[in-house]
């Protein structure tokens, strides 16, 4: 039989989960059908025979009520919170336990769509500039690490010419599970997929993260705008629900996605002066080669 919730009791759990996720939780378990809505009429009984038992009067319809809240109650104490790395300071450690904990991942469609492998994400674990993109492509899902086709190699040369190594900083996508066809994101894969990106994040901790295209402003910020008006700023950023007091969060900058830059090279400028603008914040100097 289908368990449906009430609309009233759907929000209270609903604004409880929001709750939960203001506090850094982002993931729950719903452990099987023992308790929730199916034992409503058992809970109704409960509080009805305490309430005799206790020799105080409540009528059915505040009984139903009081039950509800015991329910909503019940449910949320059967979805486990799991941030295992929560309290971990050292980020190797932080970040092994973050991927134990998204496992051989099947949380959303894309682990049925031919993935050959999830790509957690790569790099210095203490590093102060985070990269982000949309997510795997084919070279990626083959070798399980981003940004190493043909955008990989622009990318690696724009770290380059800020001075940078691949290996100073740390480059991770909205999505850890190639999109089929080299599609975007949907929405839902996003939106399952991004907590765990927000978690290697606050792991991480560094100054700056770099959004790699729209579609990473959007899964970063929940901003949807053209990239004309979202690029040349920095923008105050902190993983939704991260109370780290060593940490205050960082700055963003969105700039163009390598890949439009192999489309559009004309844009490269553009994208040199939002990354010289990271530069500045970085106390970076421009390698040789580029000036
Ligand atoms: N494009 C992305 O957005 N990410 C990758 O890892 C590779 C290509």
């Amino acid at each position: 039989m289908p368990r449906t919730l009430d609309p009233k009791l759907r929000k209270a759990l609903a604004d409880r989960i929001r709750f939960y996720n203001e506090m850094g939780v982002y993931d729950f378990y719903r452990r099987e059908p023992s308790g929730l809505a199916s034992s409503l009429s058992e809970l109704v009984e409960t509080v009805e025979e305490e309430q005799q038992e206790s020799g105080d009067e409540m009528s059915p319809r505040k009984a139903t009520a009081v039950a509800k809240a015991h329910a909503v109650e019940k449910s949320i104490l059967e979805v486990l919170p799991s941030r295992p790395e929560l309290g971990v300071s050292d980020p190797v450690k932080a970040l092994r336990l973050i991927r134990e904990d998204l496992g051989d991942c099947t949380r959303c469609a894309l682990h049925k769509q031919g993935r050959k492998q999830i790509v957690f994400g790569v790099g210095n674990p203490n590093a102060e500039l985070l990269f982000v993109g949309e997510g795997p492509g084919a070279d990626e899902d083959e070798q399980g690490e981003p940004f190493v086709g043909r955008s990989g190699q622009l990318l690696t040369n724009m770290i380059k010419a800020m001075g940078l190594s691949r290996e100073q900083v740390y480059i991770a996508n909205i999505v850890k599970c190639r999109p089929p066809g080299n599609r975007a994101p949907e929405r839902e894969e996003s939106e399952t997929c991004s907590p765990f990106l927000m978690r290697q994040i606050a792991a991480i901790k560094p100054k700056v993260v770099v959004a790699l295209g729209a579609t990473a402003a959007k899964g970063l910020l929940a901003m949807s705008a053209p990239m004309t008006q979202l690029r040349g700023r920095f923008y105050d950023f902190k993983p939704p629900g991260v109370r780290d007091p060593d940490w205050e969060g960082c700055k963003l900058a969105i700039t163009y996605h390598p890949a439009f830059l192999l489309r559009d090279p004309r844009q490269k400028g553009e994208a040199w002066k939002d990354l010289q603008m990271v530069m500045r914040e970085l106390g970076l100097k421009a390698s040789k080669a580029t000036t």
